[in-house]
C-alpha cells in the first residue's frame, strides 16, 4: 500500500498569499524528492481551498470539514456542505477530529452524517480517532478508539458504498499527541494501529468494500522523529499538523515514509 502524508493547516497561515506561498514552496520542494511510494495531500482552511487548487500541483487538496446537516444546499448558516468543498476542488475531507470532537461537541452521530454526507459527493473520507490523556493513562486506549470506530462499522452496514478502498483513510492521533511535542512509543503505535485495522477487518463487508484499512498515526510528527514511526508496517503514514507549516519539514517526513515504504 502506498503511504498517506498529510498535512492539517488547520486556522492557518493567516492570508491566501502566505497560504499560496507555503503550497509554492511545497511544491518546489516536492521536484527535488523522490516521493514514489508517497502520496501527498494537504488540507488548508476552507477558504483557501478554491485558490490553492488552481495552482499546479501533484498534491492533493483535502477539507477541514464539512455539513452533517446537508450533502448540497440549505439554511444552515456558516456550514459548507460535501457538495459546495467538492466544487471547490476538495477531494477529501477530515472528519472526526479531535478539535472538532472537543471545540464543537461532534459526536458519533454527527461524524456518521458527515462520512455520509461526503461519500455522497465523491469526496474521500479522513476519519480520526484518539484517546485523551486520562483514557491512556487508564489504559482505554483500544476501548476507546472501538467505540469510535463504530460510525465504520455503521457505514458498511448501512450503506452500499461498493469500493471504500480508495475513499477511506483512519488517522490515529492521540488526543495528548498533538501539538504537544510528546510521542507514544513506535510499539504503542504499531500495536494501536493493529487494533483498528483488526477491528475494521472484523466488521461484515469490510473486506470487500476495504481490503486492508490504510491507518496514519498523527500526533507531534516531525522531521526527526517520522522514519520511526515509518519503520512500523502498521503506519500507512501520517497526518502532521505543525510541521506542515513548513515546506521542508514536511517533505523531510514524506521521504522518510516513502524510503521506508520502498523498501518494505
Ligand atoms: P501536530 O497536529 O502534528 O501539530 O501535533 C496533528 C493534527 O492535529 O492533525
Amino acid at each position: 500500500m502506498q503511504a498517506w502524508v498529510i498535512g492539517n493547516w488547520k486556522q492557518n497561515p493567516a492570508t491566501l498569499q502566505a497560504a499560496k506561498t507555503l503550497l509554492d514552496d511545497t511544491n518546489t520542494e516536492l521536484k527535488s524528492a523522490d516521493l514514489a511510494a508517497c502520496r501527498l495531500m494537504v488540507v488548508p482552511s476552507l477558504v483557501h481551498v478554491s485558490s490553492l487548487q488552481q495552482q499546479e500541483t501533484a498534491i492533493a487538496i483535502g477539507a477541514q470539514d464539512i455539513s452533517a446537516h446537508s450533502a448540497e444546499t440549505g439554511a444552515f448558516t456558516g456550514d459548507c456542505s460535501a457538495a459546495q468543498v467538492r466544487d471547490a476542488g476538495a477531494t477529501w475531507v477530515l472528519v472526526g477530529h479531535s478539535e472538532r470532537r472537543q471545540y464543537y461537541g461532534e459526536d458519533e452521530a454527527t461524524l456518521y452524517q458527515k462520512v455520509k454526507n461526503a461519500l455522497s459527493q465523491q469526496l474521500g473520507v479522513i476519519f480520526c480517532v484518539g484517546e485523551t490523556k486520562e483514557q491512556y493513562d487508564s489504559e482505554q486506549t483500544f476501548s476507546v478508539l472501538t467505540s469510535q470506530l463504530t460510525v465504520i462499522e455503521q457505514l458498511l452496514a448501512e450503506s452500499n458504498e461498493e469500493s471504500l478502498a480508495e475513499r477511506l483513510i483512519i488517522a490515529y492521533e492521540p488526543v495528548w499527541a498533538i501539538g504537544t511535542g510528546k510521542v507514544p512509543t513506535v510499539e504503542e503505535v504499531a500495536a494501536t494501529h493493529t487494533h483498528i485495522k483488526a477491528v475494521i477487518q472484523g466488521y461484515a463487508g469490510a473486506e470487500a468494500a476495504l481490503g486492508e484499512p490504510c491507518v496514519l498515526y498523527g500526533g507531534s510528527v516531525n522531521a526527526a522523529n517520522a522514519a520511526q514511526f515509518a519503520q512500523a508496517d502498521s503506519v500507512n503514514g501520517a497526518l502532521v499538523g505543525g510541521a506542515a507549516l513548513q515546506a521542508d519539514s514536511f517533505l523531510a517526513i514524506a521521504a522518510a515514509f516513502s524510503t521506508a515504504k520502498s523498501n518494505s
